[in-house]
């Protein structure tokens, strides 16, 4: 009987040519699917405050999640509108929000990810759901599905937050707003960018500022005399 023996020297060179070819293989795989591109803008996330902070009782937090800074942008043009209308406005990133105590309302908002508000922005309403349903509450979310905004596009935009109010069923908002965000592909991988594409999402920024302030002023959190009442409405009657 004759063995086969396995050269040592061939094993060498086989195992270095499969490592070679997994980690060419890892790293186009990574470029298709999940890395971000080296050339991609830079993201800016906006935090800010406005108004003038002795009108203590008229403290309202814009608190919002995102990936790519779309959101901040829109968060940050509904805080600026409340400051004109006399309110004291904190923009935050919400994963840096923990207590809502020094607040008389909020506006809670999020990008649509695959028909969906990012989970974090779901947790938030969850985690704060205690305060959230004894003020007013206003959410908006922000998607390309608007950058035609036909009624029909309306209509299945703000179904997107069908989910979250049923996660959150104590919770009612005097507020909820859709806006069109902005798509920016050099973040985005070759696989996604093809998604986008088919899926006829455009490239550009479709963030509509006039219809954004329009909302925000005319929202029940922009008024301090009604915010005032809504909240003391809000904390001792229900
Ligand atoms: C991978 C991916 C999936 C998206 N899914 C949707 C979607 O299902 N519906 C939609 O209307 N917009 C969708 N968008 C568009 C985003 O909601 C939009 O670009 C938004 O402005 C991003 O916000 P951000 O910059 O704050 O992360 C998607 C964008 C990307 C990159």
């Amino acid at each position: 009987m004759t063995i086969k023996k396995r050269g040592l020297d061939g094993m060498r060179r086989r195992d270095v040519l499969a490592l070679t070819q997994g980690l060419i293989g890892a790293v186009s795989l990574g470029a298709c699917f999940g890395a971000t591109p080296s050339h991609a803008a830079p993201i800016t996330f906006t935090e800010a405050s406005c108004g003038d902070k002795s009108l203590a009782n008229q403290k309202i937090l814009v608190a919002y999640a995102s990936k790519y800074g779309s959101t901040g942008g829109v968060a940050e043009a509904i805080g600026q509108a409340l400051c004109r209308k006399g309110a004291t406005v904190d923009i935050l990133l919400m994963k840096n929000v923990t207590d809502l105590s020094a607040y008389q309302g909020v506006v809670v908002g999020s990008p649509v990810y695959m028909g969906k508000w990012l989970p974090e922005a779901v947790d938030f309403m969850k985690s704060h759901a205690e305060v959230l349903r004894r003020i007013p509450l206003a959410c908006f979310l922000v998607c390309m599905t608007l950058h035609e905004p036909t009624p029909e596009n309306m209509a299945k935009a703000l179904a997107y937050l069908d989910p979250v109010l049923k996660a959150v069923p104590d919770i009612k908002p005097v507020g909820l707003g859709a806006f069109a965000g902005a798509l920016d592909y050099s973040h985005l991988s070759w696989a996604t960018k093809q998604i986008m594409k088919s899926k006829g999402s455009p490239e550009g920024d479709f963030r509509d500022w006039k219809a954004i302030r329009a909302w925000a002023e005319a929202s029940a959190l922009a008024n301090p005399v009604r915010l005032g009442a809504a909240a003391s409405h809000w904390r001792h009657g229900a």
